[in-house]
Formats: structure tokens, sequence, C-alpha cells
């Protein structure tokens, strides 16, 4: 690995106050970012969607860095584990959340991280997302004021370099991208110890993975309704970023998010504050553009509709998909015949959660959008063309009628989720478990007191 961190690596932020007291303080205002906004409740496909799968529970839109450690904590997808022992979801869990996560690689290897559930991490990884996720603490370098980036994932290395693009070989500008793709990127969970593996072999598209995730029959969970073999995209920013005008022009996600600016003093530093770069006009966009803020950002806008009703048509047509696949197998559909239907509604998932997933995709790479998204309503369209026939040779022909999806908790009562355990369980978590976990990370020393 490029410029391996020596060891001990700090994970404190708060160790950085006084040292970098710009960058710190710029980094704290992550926290300004707001309340969380809840992604179900605007739009209850996602329920029928990801049903079965830890987001129909829960899912919450992004918000600041300062919150990452907090926001897994506090998510219905991450249960209530009683014991180190109990899951339901794995150490990898934690990757992309704490300079915690570079501090235990550094450690204990990679294979040492992995092993074991979540839960096992709970006393460990207790730092929210910081310096140490990006830059080596432990380094004269850093110091000095002057740290080189580094990436404290090893497996993004890997990544990186089976794209022909070593981490160590990059110019700044191109390490500045790559340390956001640490954890802006698609991933998957792979082998025993489910350890962070992406899936860039054939390439960074969406047609690229989709070839790597059906040639390893890989599927992250099957649909409860439909019985199909789907994938989760996570949030495969850096590749769509790639794919835009932007990073086509080599723009990199830290000259619009992390512009250099002036302290009151006239210091020029780097803001730690990673946000919304709208916020930010004048040291972000102004620096290469020349029209207003309210044209660039009616723009946006524009883009913005546009995804988001091709998303909400292609949302449309999977639900119904989903249900009619259904019908067919209580209708006595065989394995056989279901199987091309399945594949359609694998494609189909697949493109339209690479898209929306893909945060920022409007801004980013519009046009990479609607392409993928116009691919995901034609496999969708597929798939209930063939469902149709299917369907009529045994002997339905009416359409298949929906259950009342209007609202979040409707959706996920169409479901059978008792929605009322689930949140009084991970109300007794947070009260009990937490609590122990962040006193034992205090009496270790491995959060501040
Ligand atoms: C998400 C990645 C990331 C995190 C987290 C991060 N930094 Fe940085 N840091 C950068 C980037 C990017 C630069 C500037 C560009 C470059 O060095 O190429 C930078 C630059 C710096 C510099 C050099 C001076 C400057 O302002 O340009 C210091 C010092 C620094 N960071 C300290 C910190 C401290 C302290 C923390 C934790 C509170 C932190 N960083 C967290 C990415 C990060
Ligand atoms: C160690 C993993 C990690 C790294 C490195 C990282 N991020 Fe993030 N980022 C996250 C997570 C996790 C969230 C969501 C946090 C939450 O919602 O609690 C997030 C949220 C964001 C948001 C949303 C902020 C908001 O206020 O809505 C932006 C923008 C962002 N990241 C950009 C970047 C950029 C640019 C870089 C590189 C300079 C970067 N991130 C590096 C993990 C990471
Ligand atoms: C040319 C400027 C630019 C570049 C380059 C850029 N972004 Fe963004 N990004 C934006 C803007 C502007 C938004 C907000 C769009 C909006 O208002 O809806 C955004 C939104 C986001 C979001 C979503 C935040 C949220 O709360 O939904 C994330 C995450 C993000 N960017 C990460 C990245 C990463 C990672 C990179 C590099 C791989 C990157 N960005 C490169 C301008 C940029
Ligand atoms: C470091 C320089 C740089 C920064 C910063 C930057 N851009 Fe750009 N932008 C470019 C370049 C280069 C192009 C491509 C221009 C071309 O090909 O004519 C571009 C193109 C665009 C386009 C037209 C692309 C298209 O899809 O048609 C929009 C819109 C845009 N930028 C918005 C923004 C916004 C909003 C911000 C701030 C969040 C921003 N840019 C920040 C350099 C930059």
């Amino acid at each position: 690995m490029s410029a391996a961190p020596t060891p001990p690596i700090e994970a404190r932020n708060d160790k950085f106050a006084q040292q970098h007291a710009d960058q710190f303080s710029s980094w704290l205002k992550t926290k300004e970012s707001g309340p969380r906004e809840d992604a179900l409740a605007e739009d209850p496909n996602l329920v029928i969607l990801w049903a079965g799968y830890p987001f129909a529970k829960d899912y919450n839109k992004p918000r600041g860095h300062a919150y990452a450690v907090t926001d897994v904590r506090e998510t219905l997808r991450t249960a209530a584990p009683k014991t180190a022992e109990d899951g339901p979801l794995p150490m990898a869990c934690w990757s992309c959340k704490s300079p915690d996560v570079a501090r235990l690689i550094n450690e204990q290897g990679e294979e040492g991280y992995f092993k074991g559930t979540w839960a096992r991490g709970g006393p460990e990884v207790v730092n929210q997302l910081g310096c140490a996720d990006c830059h080596d603490t432990a380094s004269a370098d850093f110091a000095a004021g002057k740290p080189a980036l580094v990436l404290s994932r090893p497996y993004i290395d890997r990544a990186l370099q089976s794209i022909n693009k070593p981490f160590e070989h990059a110019s700044r500008l191109d390490q500045q991208s790559m340390v956001c793709s640490q954890c802006h990127v698609e991933y998957h969970f792979a082998g025993k110890d489910k350890a962070v593996k992406l899936p860039w072999d054939q390439g960074t598209d969406v047609d690229s993975m989709e070839k790597y995730y059906d040639k390893i029959a890989f599927s992250d969970w099957v649909h409860p309704l439909s019985k199909a073999p789907l994938l989760k995209a996570q949030h495969p920013e850096y590749e769509t970023w790639r794919a835009g005008i932007h990073g086509k022009n080599n723009v990199s996600c830290v000259d619009c998010h992390m512009p250099t600016i002036q302290n009151a003093a006239g210091k020029v530093y780097t803001d730690h504050q990673i946000r919304n770069p709208f916020d930010s006009f004048e040291t972000t966009c102004v620096n290469c553009h020349t029209q207003d803020k309210k044209t660039l950002q009616d723009i946006v806008a524009e883009r913005k509709a546009s995804i988001q009703e091709l998303k909400l048509n292609v949302e449309k047509q999977l639900v119904h998909a989903h249900y009619e696949a259904k019908a067919a197998w209580d209708a006595g559909a065989t394995e056989q015949e279901m199987q091309p239907i399945l594949q359609d509604i694998r494609h189909a998932q697949w493109r339209w959660d690479y898209a929306i997933a893909s945060h920022g995709i409007h801004m980013h790479a519009p046009d990479v959008g609607l392409r993928v998204l116009g691919g995901a309503l034609n496999k969708a369209a597929d798939a209930r063309t063939k469902l149709a026939r299917l369907l009529a040779t045994k002997g339905i022909s009416h359409e298949i009628p929906l259950p009342d999806i209007s609202t979040k908790l409707n959706a996920q009562k169409a479901l059978g989720m008792d929605m009322d355990k689930l949140n009084s369980e991970k109300q007794e978590f947070l009260q009990q478990v937490v609590p122990a976990w962040d006193a034992e990370a205090k009496k270790a020393g491995r959060l501040s007191q």
C-alpha cells in the first residue's frame, strides 16, 4: 500500500483541534448539515423495492461527516444487537464511518478488522469520520501542517490498481478525488468474513459492474415477493463523477466540496466543511464559471427534476413487476419459466439503484443518470411483457392489484414488517448498549473524555 501509515494512528479528531485549528473547526461544521431526511417517507416505493433487505426498515439521506458514527448506530438497519456476537450485520458496515477503521486495519490487518459482526466493533469504532480517514495522523508531515493524502482503506488501493489508476502514481489532483472514493463508491461484501470488495474488475460503468456480479452469481438478497436475486447498489459517486463532464475534465471532488479559503488572519487553508458546494458558491463554481449562482442552480434543479421523474416511472414499473412475479409463482409458474423474468427484474433494479444511490448524480453526471434509468425502464418493461404472457398461460388476464403502499408505514405493513417491535428494540439498544460502548472506549483511551 502506498504511503502506509506507521502506527499508532490517532483516531481522536479533537486531538488536532489546536494544532490544526482551521481544518478542525471547519471539519466540525459538517455538523451544521441539519436534521436527517427520511427517504422512505418521501418515497414509499423504496420500501417495496427493498423488501426483505435492511434498507426497507429505514433509510435517510446522507448528511454531514460528523454524524457518520451516530447515524449508523441509530439506523434500524443495524438493528439491536445485545452482545458482541449478535448480528445481523458484519464488521464491514463500519468501513465508511470512522478513522477508527483506519486504526484497526493498521493494528490488525484487514483480516483481523473484518472478522465478526458489526456489534464487535461497537466499543472500537467510536470517533466520527475525520482526520485519519484521509491523512496519516502519525506522520511528521501531518504534525507540520503539510499532510499527504493517504488511502487508509487497502481494498480501495487494490480497486484503483485494478482500473490502472494506482494511488501512489496519481497526481495530487487525482488523489484528491481518490480519498473520497474510499467511501463514495459501489462495493459488496465478499467471502466468509464479508470483507469489502469493489466490483471494478471489468470497469466502473453500470454494465461492467453488472457483468462482474452476474459472472460470480452474486446477489445481496432474494426479494421475498418476486424471488428475484437482487443487487443493492451502495453509492457509486466516484464512478458516476468520473463519467460526467467535470470528472472528464479532471475537476476533482475537492475543487467543489473542499475549496481553498482564508481565515480571519488571511491565512489560506482547505475548507474541511464538506457540504453542498452551492452553499460556498463564491469559492467553488466561481473559480471556473462566469454564470451567476441562480443560473447554475436552475440548470442543476432542472436536471434533478428530469431524473426524479424518470426514477418514479421506473419504480412504478418495478413495483408492479415484483407483485406480478409473485402472482405468477402463486399460480404455479416454474423456476424455468421465471428465470428470464427474474433476470430482467434483477438488471432493471440494479440500474435503477446505481442511478439513484449515486447522490448528487443530477449535478455530477446527469446524462449518465438518465441513460442508466432509461435502461432500467426498458428492462422492467421486458419483465412485465414476459410476465403478462406467462400469467395469461395460467389463466390470469386481470391486472394484479397492489396493496396500499401510499405511505412508508402502509408499505411496511403490507410486507408484514413489525415496526413497533423493531423500534422498541432499537431504543433499548441506544439506551443500554451504546453508552456501554462509549464508556469502554473512553476507559481504553480510544475516545476523548
Ligand atoms: C475526506 C478527507 C479529509 C478529511 C476527513 C480530513 N482532511 Fe485534511 N485535507 C484533505 C484534503 C483533500 C486537503 C487539501 C488538498 C491536498 O492536500 O491535496 C487537506 C489538507 C489538510 C491540511 C493541509 C493544509 C490545508 O488546509 O490545505 C491539514 C493541516 C489538514 N488537512 C488537517 C486535517 C485535520 C486536522 C482533519 C481532521 C479534523 C482533516 N484534515 C480531515 C482531506 C481530508
Ligand atoms: C471514510 C468514508 C468517507 C470518506 C473518506 C468521505 N466520505 Fe463523504 N460521506 C461518508 C458518509 C458515511 C456520509 C453520510 C454521513 C451520514 O449521513 O451520517 C458522507 C456524506 C457526504 C456528503 C453529504 C454531506 C451533507 O451535508 O449532506 C458529501 C457532500 C460528501 N460526503 C462528500 C465527500 C467528499 C467530497 C469526500 C472527499 C474529499 C468524502 N465525502 C470523503 C463517507 C465518507
Ligand atoms: C463540479 C463540482 C462538483 C464536483 C467535481 C463534485 N461534486 Fe459532489 N456535488 C456538487 C453539487 C453542486 C452538489 C449538490 C447538488 C444539489 O444541489 O442538488 C453535490 C452533491 C454531492 C453529494 C450529495 C449530497 C447530498 O446531501 O445528497 C455527494 C455525496 C457528493 N456530491 C460527493 C462528491 C464526490 C465524492 C465527488 C468526487 C468523486 C464529487 N461530489 C464531485 C458538486 C460537485
Ligand atoms: C475547476 C473548475 C470547475 C469548477 C470548480 C466547476 N466547474 Fe463546472 N465545468 C468545468 C468544466 C471544465 C466544464 C466543461 C466545460 C466545457 O466542456 O465547455 C464545466 C461544465 C459545467 C456545466 C455544463 C456541463 C454540461 O453538462 O453541460 C455546468 C452546468 C457546470 N459546469 C456547473 C458547475 C457548478 C454548479 C459548479 C460548482 C458547484 C461547477 N460547475 C464548478 C469546470 C469547473
